[in-house]
């Protein structure tokens, strides 16, 4: 079998719908949870390649998606520029603060960080290990996403990021511009190391008012993806512009993505239509309607099958699974997509 994922993102009709779920390695799998006990904290774990390898690896054991994302974070990138970080048991990440340009300054350019080599190193593991018709996707964060947790020092706030980008602060503008920079640097070290598709992650992108969303989405995320295929020319590339409703095909126009994850509450088929020929749609089943399973599940992945043809779709969640979820319901999944696709 060929690679089904890469087929999709280049314009090849694929054997099968492509299937992966954004956080597949995590909470809800007793194995990912027992190493993480061994690891320690959540980011000694991104930091351990052995271990990082291995609970990437562990979904793929016991379904047969279609594509690996590399076990590490968004906030690897200003973990590595300088900043301090933490991830708070039932709290979530705590990041120390930058809100001027001498704290823009002071960050580092992370060339060379540990942090990065540590995931590229990875990266080598996970692809040594897998099955050849799954395709190893790399990852970071988009910059407005990624400065705003810079920002707020946490992922509950926004207001005084989108104050800064508002005003277009200068130092916000910096760090921004650094961002894209050091993004740049980071993938492409995570495609020389074995990725061969790259998703970029703009979590916070619907906070963000609609006049803004081409100055701090669209141009950032167009500069990464434009500085990363400058090394590697056609590199396909995955943009998640989470909460932006009737933009995401904007968005693929403004960033040459080859297809744009959505979230659950917007029609694939809506973006499909809007999109230039050639692109593609991945998502959308809310994670909600995964964590509770049954019919109501089932009648959902039905629907979004018959939505989209297969050969323009990668099925995956609106937004990443949830901690809960019993991981019997992703097996069921797995086979509705291909019952529904005649796969079975
Ligand atoms: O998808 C995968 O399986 C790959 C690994 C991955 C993680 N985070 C692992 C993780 C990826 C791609 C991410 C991306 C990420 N991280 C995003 C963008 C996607 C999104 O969810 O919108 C964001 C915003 C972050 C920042 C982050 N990391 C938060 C807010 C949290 C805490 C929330 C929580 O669920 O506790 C994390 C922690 C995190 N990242 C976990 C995992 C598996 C849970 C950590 C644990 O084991 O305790």
């Amino acid at each position: 079998m060929g690679k089904a994922l890469l087929d999709v993102l280049t314009g090849r009709t694929p054997e099968r719908r492509p299937v992966w779920l954004m956080r597949q390695a995590g909470r809800y799998l007793a194995e990912y949870r027992a190493v993480r006990q061994e690891a320690g904290s959540f980011l000694d774990l991104c930091y351990k390649p052995d271990l990082a390898a291995e609970v990437t690896l562990q979904p793929l054991r016991r379904y047969d998606f279609d594509a690996s994302i590399v076990f590490a974070d968004i906030l690897v990138v200003p973990h590595a520029m300088g900043s301090d970080l933490k991830f708070v048991e039932n709290e979530g990440p705590v990041l120390s603060l930058v809100r001027n340009m001498d704290e823009v300054n002071a960050l580092s350019d992370a060339k060379g960080a540990w942090q990065f080599e540590r995931v590229y190193e990875t990266l080598g593991k996970v692809k040594a290990g897998l099955a050849p018709h799954v395709t190893l996707i790399g990852f970071c964060g988009a910059p407005w996403t990624v400065a705003s947790y810079m920002i707020e020092g946490r992922g509950s706030d926004r207001a005084v990021a989108l104050a800064a980008a508002a005003k277009a602060e200068p130092w916000f503008v910096r760090l921004v511009d650094r961002l894209v920079d050091t993004s740049i640097d980071y993938l492409v070290g995570q495609v020389k190391a074995g990725a061969e598709v790259l998703q970029i992650f703009d979590s916070w992108a619907g906070d963000l008012p609609e006049g803004l969303r081409a100055r701090w989405v669209h141009e950032p995320i167009a500069r990464v993806v434009d500085g990363v295929r400058k090394v590697f020319p056609g590199l396909p590339v995955i943009v998640f512009g989470r909460g932006i409703g009737n933009g995401h095909a904007a968005l693929a126009r403004a960033t040459h993505a080859n297809a744009v994850s959505v979230e659950q509450d917007t029609r694939l088929s809506d973006v499909l239509k809007d999109l230039p020929a050639g692109v593609a749609v991945q998502g959308n089943l809310a994670p909600e309607r995964l964590m509770a399973g049954g019919a109501d599940m089932i009648a959902g992945t039905e629907a979004i099958c018959r939505e989209v043809p297969m050969a323009r779709h990668v099925f995956n969640l609106g937004h990443g699974i949830l901690q809960h979820t019993p991981p019997e319901h992703v097996t069921a999944l797995l086979e509705a997509i291909r019952k529904t696709d005649g796969r079975a």
